[in-house]
C-alpha cells in the first residue's frame, strides 16, 4: 500500500476552488510534506492534449465519459501512483468526482456504466479501486456560480452550460457524497474567500489529526 495523501478538489465552474488549493500545498509544505500539484482532465502530456480535446471539441457523451478516463488513467499510471509511492502528498484539482457530477449528472449520462470505467481504470492489484483520501467540495449555488463566471474568461465547453445543467452537476456531486460520505467535506463556498480559506485549512487539519490518531 501507498503511504501517501491523495487529495481532490471538486466544485462547479466558478465555486473558486483554484485559490484554496494554493493555500492548502503552502500548509504541507510547511509541515515538511512534499507536495505534487496536479489537475484532471490534465497532468500529463499526452492528458492535457486530450484536455485541449474534451473542453473544446463537440463530442458524443460516451466519448466524452470515455476521453476524461483515458486522460485519468495516464494520470494515475505516470503522476499520482509514483507520487503517492513516494508518499508525496497529491492535491488533484478534480478526480473522478467530476466525472459522475459533469458527465453522469451535468449530461445525464448512465451512472452505471461510469461506474464500470471507473472500476477498470482506478483498480488496484489488491482489488480495492484507487480513490482519493479526501475530497473537499466546495459547493455553491449554480446562480451565484454564474455571476461569479460572468466577470471572467471566454468559456469553455462546459462552463458556457445553462445554470439548469450546473444544478445537475450539483446534484451529482450531492449523489456522490452520500455514496461514498467518509471521504467528502463539503464546504459552503458562498462565504467570502477567507471564510472558505479558513474553513478549508480546518478540515485538511482535523482530517490529517484523524489519520494520525
Ligand atoms: P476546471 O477544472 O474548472 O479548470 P479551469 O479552472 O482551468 O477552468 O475545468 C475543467 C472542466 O472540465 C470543468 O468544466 C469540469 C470538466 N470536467 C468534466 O466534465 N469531467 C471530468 O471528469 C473532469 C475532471 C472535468
Amino acid at each position: 500500500m501507498s503511504s501517501g495523501t491523495f487529495i481532490s478538489f471538486e466544485g462547479i465552474d466558478g465555486a473558486g476552488k483554484s485559490t484554496h488549493i494554493a493555500r492548502v500545498a503552502e500548509l504541507f509544505r510547511q509541515a515538511g510534506r512534499a507536495v505534487v500539484l496536479t489537475r484532471e482532465p490534465g497532468g500529463t502530456s499526452l492528458s492535457e492534449k486530450l484536455r485541449e480535446l474534451v473542453l473544446h471539441e463537440p463530442m458524443d457523451a460516451l466519448t466524452e465519459a470515455l476521453v476524461m478516463f483515458a486522460a485519468r488513467r495516464e494520470h494515475l499510471v505516470q503522476i499520482i501512483e509514483p507520487a503517492l509511492a513516494r508518499s508525496d502528498v497529491v492535491l488533484c484539482d478534480r478526480f473522478t468526482d467530476a466525472t459522475f457530477a459533469y458527465q453522469g449528472g451535468g449530461r445525464g449520462f448512465n451512472w452505471q456504466v461510469l461506474g464500470q470505467l471507473e472500476r477498470m481504470v482506478q483498480g488496484l492489484p489488491d482489488g480495492s479501486l484507487r480513490q482519493p483520501d479526501l475530497t473537499v467540495w466546495f459547493d455553491l449555488d449554480p446562480l451565484i456560480a454564474a455571476e461569479r463566471l460572468a466577470s471572467a474568461r471566454v468559456p469553455d465547453k462546459f462552463e458556457s452550460q445553462p445554470a439548469d445543467f450546473f444544478a445537475a452537476v450539483r446534484a451529482g456531486y450531492a449523489r456522490r457524497q452520500a455514496e461514498m460520505p467518509s471521504r467528502f467535506a463539503r464546504i459552503d463556498a458562498a462565504q467570502s474567500i477567507d471564510a472558505v480559506s479558513a474553513e478549508v485549512s480546518r478540515v485538511v487539519s482535523d482530517w490529517l489529526q484523524g489519520v494520525a490518531a
